[in-house]
């Protein structure tokens, strides 16, 4: 497998520790594989980072999957879209050299359903995830077994977007499907907060 094979625009950055998880940066909706690189470096330091581009434009704005309105998810592309992604991890790890096995998630909303619903249709795929304001991106049946896999979410007490069942809903999925999960909120909205940032990097730091 060689770089140019693979499937997605992406960046990708060595580690400069080696034995760390690979983070895998999953940008919200009119990002780019830019932009969560800094997030990276200060969440886990020294990791290696892999951060691929959302493939689907809206209105020219980058996203994982295409949705219908505001939180109304396109199923049938967001099944397809995360099938690209699950397989997109151990091609760019063979191609990179680094651990298919040891990467974890971290994703920002649009990034953030995405790398939800990766664990949720494709176990086995993500060692862990940090999810920064995720909605419940779909509810397969029956549900995974995500055999005490670790997930952080943060979540906004006041976040337009996402109403706080919605985040604790996903929390109980992710239970239900054997996920060790912590939920994480924060006084605010939708943005990425910096209590929700150091805390999910004392949580890494504790993996
Ligand atoms: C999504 O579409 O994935 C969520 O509504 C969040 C967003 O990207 O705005």
């Amino acid at each position: 497998m060689t770089t140019q094979t693979l499937t997605f625009t992406h960046q990708f950055v060595p580690a400069e520790r080696p034995g760390l998880p690979t983070l895998l940066l999953l940008h919200g909706t009119g990002g780019n594989e830019y932009d969560l690189l800094d997030l990276g470096r200060m969440l886990l330091p020294g990791a290696a980072l892999l951060s691929p581009r959302g493939k689907v434009l809206e209105h020219g704005m980058p996203r994982f999957f295409r949705r219908l309105a505001e939180g109304m998810f396109d199923v049938e592309d967001l099944r397809f879209r995360t099938g690209e992604l699950a397989d997109f991890v151990p091609a760019a790890a063979s191609a990179y050299d680094i651990d298919a096995g040891n990467v974890i998630a971290v994703g920002f909303s649009n990034g953030a359903n995405i790398a939800a619903s990766t664990m949720l249709l494709r176990p086995g795929t993500l060692a862990g995830a940090v999810l920064f304001h995720p909605m419940v991106p779909l509810e397969p049946e029956p549900l995974p077994n995500l055999n005490g896999t670790p997930v952080f979410i943060g979540a906004g007490t006041a976040d337009p977007i996402v109403p706080r069942r919605n985040s604790e809903r996903l929390a109980q999925l992710l239970r239900e499907s054997g996920a060790a999960v912590t939920l994480y909120w924060q006084p605010g909205g939708h943005g990425l907060g910096q209590s929700e940032a150091l805390a999910a990097q004392e949580w890494l730091g504790k993996l």
